[in-house]
């Protein structure tokens, strides 16, 4: 392992103003986002839309580090035969892999699950190396509900999430690590606090017991906020705060970036959040974005499958790329969000 290389890498992937685009949707997610707006799940269609994203030149060069893909797409290609990866490459961004096989129920454990994908996982992370992915992800997921999360569901998914980060960077590749704590429940922001702090602190321990190097990999974690059943809803200021002193209290300064998931917040949501969380400073890490849903659902609706809307989707998409690089630096303003439309 070259962990100096694996640094550079991690630091490209959260270099001041720019974040991730979580573009590996898994066949059924992106089939449910293409439901929402009438278009039919085809792997043309999938292509389409995905390469109208890639070929968005501001948004891919000026805010965007990297793209995540899933494996289909990874091995796609334009409609001009240019391997989709290129687009990316060309564009200064970096191509990265979900390498996760999604969500399992898990014995003994009603209700929760365990993220799969650890079989034969050396040997698809050299494939994906050699198509130019240098970095991955795996995403754990943790309900909080009556009685859950379990120890046993934090335990068996802060394992996995370590076995999977020691075998990408044998292999030369970033893990992004993300423990995901969901928002779905009627949890207040406390709550929400203190299952993400139990989680994080396990994903750490399991990281340092597998001997995997914090420098070469990069978090990506939910902010601390209410769920989305609440009848409490925190507003901005607090969710930040609370995120902020939650990290702090769990993620050691060695890890040279932080990349937000967001979880189903609304697109604005996650902008202002992430804005008001880099406003508040003196962090030990850049705090940025590794949105799916906050990026892609504006450029989605603009899109609509059709040809002649592809600068649309393209602008709707630089602008929402746009407002998420201010709030990497805590520049964000409600003005530039609606002047730009
Ligand atoms: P969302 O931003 O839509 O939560 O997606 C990010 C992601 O990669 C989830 O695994």
């Amino acid at each position: 392992m070259n962990l100096a290389e694996l640094n550079k890498i991690a630091r490209a992937m959260t270099a001041p103003g720019k974040g991730l685009l979580a573009a590996d949707e898994s066949s059924g997610t992106i089939k449910k986002r293409f439901d929402a707006i009438s278009v039919e799940s085809t792997e043309d269609n999938r292509r389409d839309y995905r390469e109208m994203l890639f070929r968005s030149r501001e948004a891919m060069s000026s805010y965007i580090s990297g793209v995540i893909l899933y494996d289909e797409t990874i091995w796609q290609n334009a409609k001009d035969g240019t391997p989709l990866v290129r687009l990316i490459e060309e564009a200064g961004a970096i191509p990265g892999i979900k390498v996760d096989e999604g969500t399992q129920a898990l014995p003994n454990c009603p209700g929760e699950l365990v993220t799969a994908g650890l079989d034969k996982l050396a040997e698809r992370l050299a494939q994906y190396y050699a198509r130019g992915a240098r970095f991955a992800k795996w995403r754990a997921v943790i309900d909080i509900g009556a009685g859950i999360p379990s120890m046993t569901a934090i335990s068996v998914n802060a394992h996995a999430l370590a076995r999977y980060a020691a075998l990408c960077q044998a292999a030369q590749i970033v893990p992004i690590v993300e423990p995901e704590v969901l928002m779905d429940g009627d949890h207040d922001i406390d709550r929400c606090v203190e299952v993400t702090q139990r989680v994080l602190n396990k994903t750490f321990q399991e990281l340092r017991v597998q001997r995997v190097a914090l420098e070469g990999m990069i978090l990506k974690p939910n902010m601390a906020v209410s769920g989305k059943k609440s009848k409490t809803q925190a507003g901005v200021a607090e969710v930040a705060e609370k995120t902020v002193r939650m990290l702090k209290n769990c993620v050691p300064a060695s890890v040279p970036g932080i990349a937000f998931l967001s979880g189903g917040q609304s697109d604005e949501d996650a902008t202002a959040h992430l804005d008001a969380m880099n406003r508040i400073g003196s962090l030990p890490w850049p705090l940025t974005f590794s949105y799916g849903r906050a990026l892609q659902a504006a450029p989605q609706k603009a899109w609509s499958g059709k040809a002649n809307n592809v600068p649309a989707g393209q602008q709707a998409f630089t602008h929402r790329a746009h407002m998420n690089s201010l709030a990497s630096k805590g520049e964000w303003t409600t003005d530039q969000e609606q002047k730009a439309l």
